[in-house]
């Protein structure tokens, strides 16, 4: 009380400058038990008629027509895992288990429709992930193309039970037919600046799973630390880490974040960001980085990668050859951002590099050089490539498959219509760099984002595959992660899954609140928005 008291003058100030009133957004507990479906599907009929889910019976199965079968691992998986969500643990023996009732729903079949259901393959930039869910008695139907559809309505259907006052799972009749408004919908984690463990990775990537997300953009190593063990540079990890055997992921350990992924329809694209962010690297590797001079000779210190040296691109071309096995999706992201120029500027042989290849003072020139030797390197192992907005600013000549991640908030506008007249795929960032924390609920303003609110003709429109939250690793460890992402980035999820003419925030936080509650319930500690409480509270590890 004493610090609800203390607070109150600054937040009444707070709640004013951003134009919205406390009574407003204060939850009614009437409206907990409603259907709160996050993100919203494209299409939704829900009707008054109630049906009962009861443990005993219910079940989740494959429908006779579709081609996945019990031999689909991935769903098996998925049908265990939806059906704890809906029920809890079932090795844990509750009095209400047993009870079967005379109104009930008995099942959800699961119809996957083409051939190839990809039981064993990967989610893509190209991956229909649409799905229909038609919820009537004596079974539910959920129909989809192939497993990733089938994940999306999984999701869905679970967050249509509810649970009514006596205790007792609940689902309304309903109609729903669904599909994501853009293809790539990311989270960036930062494991460089402070190595994150595998629990809270994979405990992420469930959390992405409930908000239908599906890319796990991986910023793995950065100039603080390389905790990536290569099978070929085992030198980079063992002397770029923070610690050898503790701060490192194996290769063990890149297989199962990619394979628990997998399991949810989340592509992993692996970040190795260079020329620049790269002091990690130089441990492990000599002569990989850039001597800065003081004055005539060399200050002892390390810029970015020496990119006048063959050396750098012979190491490029096995480290990439490696990196292009290991992660199995299509695109890697070379990064490209933040090249610092004053340690090339200092270096005598890197300016007679310059005059030589007639670059004057233009360290753009540079940069640009060596990114089109990496480009090409890493097109030569068959994969696309990601990198940041500066990579396609400074004029380097890109593959048609590019993606390119506008970052910069600073005319982001402007950047997305160069990026996409120039006819190239774009992701947007800049909105919604979710390290940058400040009081009240900033997961409003990452919701008020219109990503295609930019001057363009439809065709430049339809470049922009997605978008990206983010966040970056300064102040974040396993201590505050999954708190501080969850929920500020579902409100990100939603933009980029639901309908354009989704922007009531009202509507949201009715719908946010309770989302949030069963991401507790589900075991993610997602922080609070704002007061309030959840039927069941989290109670810590
Ligand atoms: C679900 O059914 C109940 C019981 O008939 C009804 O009170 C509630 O409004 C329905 N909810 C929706 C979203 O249709
Ligand atoms: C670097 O490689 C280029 C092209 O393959 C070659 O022409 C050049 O002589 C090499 N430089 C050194 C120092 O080996
Ligand atoms: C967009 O392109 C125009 C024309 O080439 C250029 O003048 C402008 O600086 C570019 N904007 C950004 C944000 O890079």
């Amino acid at each position: 009380m004493y610090a609800l008291l203390k607070f109150a003058p600054l937040f009444l100030a707070v709640a004013v400058c951003n134009g919205w009133l406390f009574g407003d957004f204060v939850v009614k507990q009437k409206e907990v038990d409603e259907i709160a479906l996050w993100p919203l599907p494209q299409k939704f009929q829900s009707s008054a008629v109630a049906f009962k889910l009861s443990p005993a019976r219910f079940q989740i199965v494959h429908s006779k027509q579709s081609s996945a079968g019990p031999s689909c691992s991935l769903l098996e998986n998925a049908f265990r895992r939806y059906f704890e969500y809906m029920f809890g643990d079932l090795k844990k023996p509750e009095k209400s288990r047993k009870k079967v009732y005379d109104s009930d729903l008995v099942e959800l079949q699961v119809w996957v429709t083409s051939a190839d259901p990809e039981c064993d393959g990967f989610p893509s930039l190209q991956t229909d992930e649409s799905y229909a869910l038609s919820i009537d008695e004596p079974s539910a139907v959920l129909k989809a193309a192939n497993v990733w559809g089938a994940l999306r309505g999984l999701e869905t259907f679970s967050q249509l039970v509810y649970e009514d006052d006596y205790g007792v799972n609940n689902i309304n009749k309903t109609e729903i037919s669904d599909f994501p408004r853009f293809a790539h919908r990311g989270i960036l984690l930062d494991s460089s600046r402070h190595f994150l463990p595998l629990k809270v990775i994979l405990a992420n990537l469930e959390a992405m799973a409930m908000n239908k997300f599906n890319v796990f953009h991986w910023h793995i190593v950065d100039d603080q630390s390389f905790p990536y063990m290569s099978r070929t540079f085992p030198e980079l990890s063992q002397k770029g880490a923070y610690h050898p055997f503790t701060h490192v992921y194996t290769p063990s350990d890149v297989k199962m974040v990619i394979e628990f992924a997998r399991m949810r329809g989340i592509r992993v694209i692996p970040e190795f960001d260079t020329p620049g962010h790269t002091e990690s690297w130089g441990n492990g590797i000599k002569d990989l980085l850039t001597p800065c001079y003081r004055g005539s000779s060399p200050s002892g210190t390390f810029g970015p990668v020496n990119p006048i040296l063959n050396s750098s691109y012979d190491f490029m071309t096995q480290f990439f050859k490696e990196i292009s096995t290991v992660f199995p999706d299509a695109y890697i992201h070379l990064g490209g951002d933040e090249v610092d120029f004053s340690c090339w500027a200092s270096n005598p042989d890197i300016q007679k590099f310059m005059a030589q290849q007639g670059f004057g003072t233009d360290y753009r020139k540079l940069e640009s050089f060596y990114i089109q030797r990496l480009l090409d390197i890493v097109a030569a192992t068959n994969k696309g490539y990601m990198v940041w907005q500066e990579v396609f600013d400074n004029g380097v000549k890109l593959k048609d498959d590019t993606v390119v991640e506008v970052w910069m908030g600073n005319k982001m506008e402007e950047e997305l219509q160069n990026v996409t007249r120039a006819g190239f795929t774009t992701i947007l960032s800049a909105p919604w760099y979710l390290d940058y924390i400040s009081y009240g609920q900033d997961w409003q303003r990452y919701y008020k984002v219109e990503p295609l609110n930019f001057p363009g003709t439809d065709a430049q429109k339809k470049l922009v595959i997605g978008g990206e939250a983010c966040l970056w690793g300064e102040y974040v460890d396993a201590t505050n992660l999954t708190p501080r992402l969850w929920p500020r980035a579902s409100a990100v999820a939603e933009r980029l899954w639901s309908d354009k003419s989704v922007t009531d925030v009202g509507n949201a936080y009715n719908r946010l609140v309770q989302h949030r509650c069963r991401m507790v319930k589900r075991g993610i500690p997602a922080e609070p928005l704002f007061v309030g409480h959840c039927r069941q509270e989290y109670r810590g590890q």
